[in-house]
């Protein structure tokens, strides 16, 4: 039986004012936001995380599982520092995505869905972005947007990434 966690005072209040968000009895529209918040603190969307906030949504652990697993911002596997996602539809692909996305699993010596044994890097596949016409496009962490994706330009981002991990 999976069992609950104890979360920070920071992330219970995060929850707690998405979930003032809503009608009492619809509190459980708050989901995806307490997952997020969750996630932040924990690193990843554990069996735990879920229990914990099917616990305080008074929802089904499966009705959060089936969110936490649908949407691919969650991540139900535990992650490197920096999760790289890089869209790979179409419009993308047609402008250099898949460039990109090899070069990405050569340079970091991962396929999509592995992370570098340091630990630093998970590399994704995503869907639209909404910014096609800034292909390729990727995503840092589900929150930096980093557009016309070259050669050149990953190889600067990884090494921020790598200095920034490192001075961590
Ligand atoms: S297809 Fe890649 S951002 Fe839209």
């Amino acid at each position: 039986m999976t069992t609950t966690l104890h979360l920070s005072d920071k992330t219970l209040a995060d929850i707690a004012r998405n979930i003032a968000k809503y009608p009492p009895e619809q509190k459980q529209s708050a989901v995806m936001a307490s997952l997020i918040a969750a996630q932040t603190e924990v690193g990843w969307v554990s069996p735990e995380v879920i229990e914990t906030i099917a616990t305080i949504l008074g929802m089904p652990t499966i009705a959060v599982e089936e969110v936490a697993t649908f949407y691919n911002m969650y991540d139900t596997k535990p992650i490197g520092k920096y999760k790289l996602v890089i869209c790979t539809n179409l419009p993308c692909q047609l402008t250099h995505g898949e460039t990109a996305a090899t070069y990405l699993k050569e340079t970091l010596g991962i396929g999509f869905n592995e992370t570098t044994p340091c630990g630093t890097f998970t590399l994704k596949e995503g869907e639209c972005m909404g910014a096609c016409g800034d292909s390729p496009v990727m995503l840092v962490n589900n929150k930096r947007m980093c557009s016309f994706m070259s050669k050149e330009k990953i190889d600067v981002l990884l090494n921020e990434l790598r200095a920034e991990g490192k001075a961590a």
